[in-house]
């Protein structure tokens, strides 16, 4: 098996054609991976016999992280579930661009570890974008200390609105319900309470949140520092929230967020994407502390699908 830098590629050179072999030779490699993923951010699986959501199962399975399930989760996309561990990645359409985020880092509860498995690839485009956070906010700080600096030592804040029913066509569209586990309107604020969050409902049933102050950066076992939030995704594909119209996203002192900073932080993200060109039966593995992903739009006849699995270190 080869590899090379970002991210780690390893190619099924012993050409194994069945599942069962496939983890059998994983079984005796996950620990050596699990530690290049600490410091590479990113592993490429390619070639190998990973045909369906059950044998992305097994083979994210074999790393015995813990499991992060769809249903535990606070992530406010649509997705169907496959099996209890895998399922879409985001249900939202072929036109509509996911723009790079670390998962679920708008909510206090957020993966360590992201596996996506490509099970068809687009016909065009629709490559995962993949972004070095710690080398991005090293060059941010190191370019625009005084941004940087803000950034860290006030937090964000995110306001989210959520459906009263799911609503596929846009990449938040998760209900309330579904996306706090709850059946009724007093669950629902027992549970935002729980998490420190405030809110408040609109007329037509949907609920708009606000977090409590998150974290911008995340310091690293490494000592480096990653810009571990949805500033990019926020600033450039939601929406303002509610009828007035309010920002989706300010400091956690409820200030502004200076426009100059959000624009050259999308350009400079820019210079270290790495598009992650899909080809069937990929697996990647991520390391959702360390690294942003997005999705590119795509197009043509063939059904593009990426499947998902989140997990936790344990
Ligand atoms: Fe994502």
């Amino acid at each position: 098996m080869t590899n090379s830098t970002f991210p780690i590629v390893i190619e099924n050179q012993a050409g194994l054609s069945e599942m069962a072999d496939v983890l059998t030779w994983l079984d005796t490699q996950v620990d050596q991976y699990k530690d290049q993923l600490a410091s590479a951010g990113a592993i490429l699986f390619r070639g190998f016999p990973v045909k369906t959501a059950e044998d992305f199962d097994v083979f994210s399975a074999a790393f015995a992280y813990g499991d992060f399930t769809y249903k535990e989760s606070l992530s406010n996309a649509v997705r169907i579930n496959f099996t209890p561990r895998v399922f879409t990645a985001n249900e939202a359409p072929p036109d509509v661009e996911i723009f790079l985020h670390h998962e679920m880092a708008q909510t206090p509860l957020s993966p360590e570890k992201v596996f996506f498995c490509c099970l068809s690839a687009a016909e065009k485009g629709g490559a995962t974008p993949l972004c070095r956070s710690d080398w991005l906010y090293a060059n941010f700080k190191k370019q625009h200390p005084k941004w940087a600096e803000q950034f860290a030592s006030l937090g964000l804040k995110y306001k989210i609105q959520m459906p009263a029913e799911a609503d596929a066509d846009s990449g938040q569209g998760r209900s309330w319900a579904s996306t706090l586990s709850v059946d009724t309107v007093e669950e629902a604020e027992e549970r935002l309470a729980a998490l420190g969050y405030s809110w408040r409902w609109e007329d037509d049933g949907s609920l708009i949140t606000t977090t409590p102050v998150m974290p911008a950066v995340k310091q690293l076992p490494d000592g480096s520092e990653s810009f571990y939030n949805q500033v990019l995704a926020a600033h450039l594909g939601w929406k303002p929230v509610g009828v007035e119209q309010e920002e989706p996203l300010t400091f956690g002192n409820g200030d502004a967020i200076d426009g100059e900073a959000l624009a050259e932080l999308a350009s400079m993200a820019n210079e270290f994407v790495l598009p992650l060109e899909w080809q069937d039966g990929d697996v990647a593995l991520v390391d959702n502390h360390r690294v942003m992903h997005g999705r590119y739009p795509f197009s043509g006849s063939r059904k593009r699908s990426v499947v998902v699995c989140l997990a936790r270190d344990v």
